[in-house]
């Protein structure tokens, strides 16, 4: 949530921060703005996307070697040109951007008041660069100090970059609970929200951690904590490429990204399964094998598509591994007092790595002595760096805003861990292993295949793209799936769509349901085929249209269904990797028919870094 850019080298900083706002704008885009010194410190900001803000620059004389830039989602102050960042101080000789959210923003604000400032905006930031400037000119300090000085008296979370008039070749940042990246380069440093708009200079980068301060002056960047403790940056090495972060002749990233299945769910099992050994490495559970294996009972925390993947993983668990698992949305975990018992095993699944929730439940889970792993997508993203151990989900940069290939990748990797605890717990044979990991080695190739479909699901989408409701149905395995498909409709075109087990149905939604209910119904074979077959007729006799998801070569379903898509035949435990993937297709063609921005739907934001 909200994108933060800065550069300061020997190169003109606008075209690399606005570059780099565009790579970022998935994370917020409701308006944009940059400051940069040329002579004065000027600061230019819009409602809107990034482009408006290209307007605004047009024609300027934007000389400067040094500035910071802001995408915007907003939390305190409505969207519009005075709320977007960078933000003044009370002198405009500082000028600063944050990403997160300020709790105590008004106690300090109203301090501020009383002691003579004057605010522009509505927003939390806003409160921050006044709050540093008055600090740095009441104790007559450094910059630097006085943003550590500022940040032991903020409640809440933050990544905030400063610059000052009169120091044209320093940058300061600090983080608490918001990522920030610091690329570095020759002689120049890029600061970023993630690593996207850096990586096309240097694949050298910094992660700031909780309670660190940067100091970047005259070429050399130096990290304290925040009690003025010097730190030696530890500087790794990114292997993202830059061809990632494209569109890559693709209209949208979401097209692209759904297109990248087959790929990303191979990358994912590259190196971590051997069917012929029925054996499953993930070399970042090593040493934790035994303790997952071993735990009374596994709890995962997670949102949105991240917590479908966790549901799916819920029954691939307790079918694989015979471990009691519970599932739990991470925003209703943190609050709810959960009993956690020492030794249990809290797994925490999150694409970006950043979600302000999950990251919060986790904590929380490790304060009441769990021990906890990840499944991320993001490399060094927080969650990565709180838990114990973990497994990344090597999906590569998820750029749409709707996940869809990091969702695939993360039931892959959970079904790799469920393989390995069986192994441990005896639960599954050898022969069983070896059976399921051949099967899974064989889902890129199944997925391949799902993907043809495109075509065919796009004629579909355009004889419902027009409809007011959408419901999916699913049973067991399948159950999360049509949630998930659900939840994709809802957030890129703006149609009321709802997902329920099938069985479910008649315990209250078959009362919406009449010629204009469009029903996704997914029918692939397995245990509960026949009682899903019933409930497609359940749905007929009362004149819904059906949009079956079948099993290559159903012969009983095509006549009863008004429209049937077909994909590989798998094991039932794998099933959602493959039926997912026209639920995907439906949701992004009807939002393209109905005009809707796919890649940045309305309100929502990539990376949910506030709760
Ligand atoms: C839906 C979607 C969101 C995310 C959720 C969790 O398409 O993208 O529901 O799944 O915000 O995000 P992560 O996985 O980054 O924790």
């Amino acid at each position: 949530m909200c994108g933060i850019v800065a550069y300061v080298g020997d190169k003109q900083a606008a075209p690399i921060i606005i570059k780099g706002l565009k790579r970022l704008e998935y994370r917020g885009y409701d308006s944009a703005g940059i400051a940069l010194l040329n002579g004065k410190l000027n600061v230019y900001k819009k409602q809107g996307k990034v482009a408006d803000l290209e307007q605004v620059l047009d024609g300027k004389t934007l000389n400067s070697t040094i500035g910071i830039g802001h995408t915007r989602w907003a939390t305190h102050g409505e969207p519009n040109d005075v709320n977007a960042h960078p933000h003044y101080s009370g002198s405009k000789n500082l000028a600063l951007i944050h990403n997160g959210i300020i709790e105590n923003y008004e106690s300090l604000k109203k301090e501020l008041i009383s002691r003579g400032h004057t605010f522009d905006s509505d927003t939390d930031s806003e409160v921050l660069i006044h709050l540093i400037e008055d600090i740095r000119d009441n104790n007559d300090c450094t910059l630097g100090r006085a943003v550590r000085l500022a940040m032991q008296q903020v409640i809440g979370a933050y990544a905030i970059v400063v610059m000052d008039k009169d120091a044209p070749s320093q940058l300061i940042a600090a983080r608490k609970g918001s990522p920030l990246v610091i690329g570095v380069g020759k002689g120049e440093f890029f600061l970023a929200s993630d690593a996207t708009p850096i990586i096309e200079y240097t694949n050298e980068v910094v992660y700031l951690d909780d309670y660190e301060i940067a100091v970047i002056n005259e070429g050399e960047l130096e990290v304290k904590s925040h009690k003025d403790v010097p730190k030696t940056p530890y500087i790794q090495t990114l292997e993202m490429e830059l061809e990632s972060i494209e569109k890559g002749g693709y209209e949208h990233f979401m097209l692209k990204e759904i297109f990248e299945q087959s790929r990303s769910i191979g990358d994912c099992l590259r190196g971590r399964i051997y069917p012929k050994d029925a054996l499953i490495k993930l070399g970042g559970l090593r040493k934790h094998g035994n303790t997952i294996a071993n735990a009374n009972r596994i709890i995962i925390v997670a949102c949105g598509t991240s917590w479908h993947a966790g549901l799916v993983a819920e029954y691939i668990f307790e079918e694989l591994a015979r471990i009691p698992v519970e599932v739990e949305y991470a925003s209703e975990f943190r609050y709810r007092n959960p009993i956690i018992n020492e030794g249990d095993v809290v797994f925490a699944i999150s694409q970006s790595g950043e979600t302000a929730d999950t990251l919060a439940a986790l904590e929380l889970a490790k304060k009441k002595g769990a021990h906890i792993y990840g499944v991320c997508n993001v490399v060094g993203s927080s969650i990565a760096r709180l838990t114990d151990a973990g497994v990344y989900t090597h999906a590569g940069p998820e750029i749409g805003v709707a996940s869809t290939k990091a969702f695939t990748a993360q039931v892959t990797v959970l079904t790799l861990i469920a393989l390995m605890i069986a192994k441990k717990r005896n639960s599954l044979s050898d022969e069983a292993i070896k059976e399921l990991s051949r099967e899974l080695e064989s889902v890129p190739e199944k997925v391949a295949i799902a993907l043809e479909n495109a075509a065919e699901i796009e004629k579909i989408s355009a004889v419902y793209k027009d409809a007011k409701n959408f419901l999916y149905l699913g049973r067991g395995y399948n159950f999360p799936v049509a949630l998930e498909g659900a939840l994709k409709l809802k957030e890129i075109s703006y149609i009321h769509a709802e997902g329920y087990p099938a069985a479910e149905m008649k315990h209250g939604p078959i009362a919406l349901i009449d010629e204009e209910m469009p029903v996704v119904v997914i029918a692939t074979r397995d245990s509960s085929y026949d009682k899903v077959v019933s409930n497609i007729q359940e749905v007929k006799a009362r004149k819904g249209k059906i949009i079956a998801v079948v099993t290559k070569g159903d012969a009983l379903i095509p006549s009863m269904a008004d429209h049937v898509i077909e994909v590989p035949d798998t094991h039932p435990v794998l099933m959602p990797l493959v039926s997912v993937i026209p639920l995907q297709f439906l949701s992004y063609y009807i939002a393209v028919m109905r005009g809707c921005n796919v890649d940045q739907p309305r309100n929502l934001a990539k990376s949910v870094t506030v709760e």
